[in-house]
């Protein structure tokens, strides 16, 4: 287990009971794999995407951003090779009609014994034949013939029959930087290395049960492609693998529920690729891949665009493709995995349970939250919440009892809570509640500023 007490149907009902994730189009009966993010959930997702953007762009020297459209022109679909390859290879259980992919039943018929990567349809189809691999839904044993199934979402645009013309909703931001890669670096004299950003929607078809926000058909990606000189990439390479892993550090991960897990088929562009896997509430799974995708995409691009995308060095006057390295995250998944790490369900003196999310306060929704300990208070935590709010995402709570009231922001991360009492009204001092210790210190209003301000800094 990732920690000792999360579980993923406890993460779900916590999400949905405060207003994190709620299940998509919930009062139609909801549709597989969609979620809803709500008031919490969407400030925490918005925290997590600005903290990758602050390292990875901003603070990030020859880094620059980009917000390409999700509709693109389908030739780039060609050049990527995403409407021939990017497809799962599926069965359907002829008995109970559910659809599966061949490589998880096999993966999880062998207990990750076998790995299906480095098999062709035929020899997944002859394993499961052999094996007697049993549907999981109904225990059936009548499958159809493994068909490859494109992930890409289809859509058409025009108005009338004649000018419809077949488009895609992107399966991953990365083309968005590709396609961009002359203009930014017109644009912003990059000189080669450099790095291009993006964090933006992906749809995929995915035929696999969901795991909560793990695996959607509609997600977010924070992707970042680092253009550099073939000779150099190898070191490169390596410097994003530690790059991904400092940052996961960085947000509070415990290294042993980290590790890097290396690809033994690599796609055909790639020279080296990995992922750092979690330990998510379900075993160990991909949270985000690195890889080596050497010249293939500007290569492809500039074969099917006819447009030149080489690099002239302003040094030398050689002309080259660059080579890619390519660090790729999803924004929600990067969001379960911090959720799964910072719950707890604690025991306290006396026997009472309170669940916590100890994440980083740069990542929580609220900073802090204003209570006054009694109604009559009131006046004073509103103007400490009004000169407050100003400066920091800020939420205040007058109601039920303070026990509750803190547990309620323990329950959404909330890193601190300032309390407003009768010593308040005499010498302008609050209390601060430390949400992982509960312990409490007095400071007045401009100490409350400089204490969150060095808090929260990420
Ligand atoms: N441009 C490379 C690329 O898209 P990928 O391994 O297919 O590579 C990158 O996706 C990351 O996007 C994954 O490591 C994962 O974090 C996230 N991701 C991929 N498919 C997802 C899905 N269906 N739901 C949620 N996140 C997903």
């Amino acid at each position: 287990m990732s920690n000792s007490s999360v579980t993923m149907d406890k993460l779900v009902a916590l999400c949905k009971a405060r207003g994190i994730i709620f299940p998509g189009s919930e009062i139609y009966g909801g549709m597989g794999n969609t979620w809803d993010y709500g008031p919490v959930g969407v400030e925490i997702k918005n925290n997590i995407k600005r903290a990758w953007w602050k390292r990875f762009v901003q603070e990030s020297e020859n880094s620059y951003g980009v917000d390409a459209a999700i509709l693109m022109n389908p030739r780039v679909w060609e050049a990527s090779g995403h409407t021939t390859s990017f497809t799962d290879p599926k069965m359907d259980c002829k008995k109970c009609k559910t659809r599966h992919r061949a490589d998880n039943l096999i993966e999880a018929h062998s207990k990750g014994a076998v790995n299906p990567d480095l098999m062709s349809n035929e020899e997944m189809q002859a394993y499961i034949q052999e094996h007697q691999v049993h549907c999981p839904v109904c225990g059936g044993f009548d499958w159809t013939p493994i068909r490859t199934f494109n992930l890409m979402f289809e859509t058409s645009r025009g108005v009338t029959d004649e000018s419809q013309n077949k488009i895609y909703l992107r399966p991953e931001t990365a083309q968005g930087e590709f396609v961009n890669f002359l203009n930014v670096q017109r644009t912003t004299r990059a000189k080669i290395p450099f790095g291009i950003a993006q964090i933006g929607k992906a749809f995929r078809n995915e035929i696999t049960p969901g795991n909560f926000i793990f695996r959607t058909i509609e997600f977010e990606q924070m992707e970042h492609q680092w253009f550099c000189k073939a000779g150099t990439d190898e070191a490169f390479y390596r410097e994003y693998k530690q790059k991904a892993m400092q940052f996961l550090l960085d947000l509070g991960f415990k290294a042993e529920h980290l590790r890097f897990h290396d690809h033994d088929k690599l796609a055909h562009y790639a020279k080296e690729a990995c992922d750092i896997q979690y330990l998510y509430p379900m075993g160990w799974q991909e949270l985000n891949g690195i890889h080596n995708r050497t010249d293939y995409d500007l290569s492809r691009h500039q074969e099917y665009s006819g447009k030149g995308l080489q690099y002239v060095d302003p040094v030398d006057g050689s002309r080259f493709i660059p080579y890619v390295i390519e660090y790729s995250i999803g924004a929600d998944r990067l969001m379960l995995a911090v959720l799964s790490e910072a719950y707890e369900e604690q025991t306290l003196e006396g026997g009472d349970v309170r669940n916590v999310l100890h994440f980083h306060p740069a990542i929580a929704a609220y900073k802090a939250a204003i209570l006054p300990l009694q109604k009559n208070l009131a006046p004073k935590a509103r103007q400490v919440w009004n000169n407050l709010k100003r400066r920091f995402p800020v939420i205040y709570d007058e109601a039920g009892s303070i026990g509750k009231r803190y547990r309620r922001q323990d329950e959404i991360g909330t890193p601190y809570c300032i309390t407003i009492d009768f010593e308040t009204m005499e010498n302008d001092t609050v209390t601060i509640r430390d949400r992982d210790t509960m312990e409490q210190v007095r400071l007045d209003e401009e100490g409350i500023v400089s204490f969150l301000l060095e808090k929260i800094a990420f």
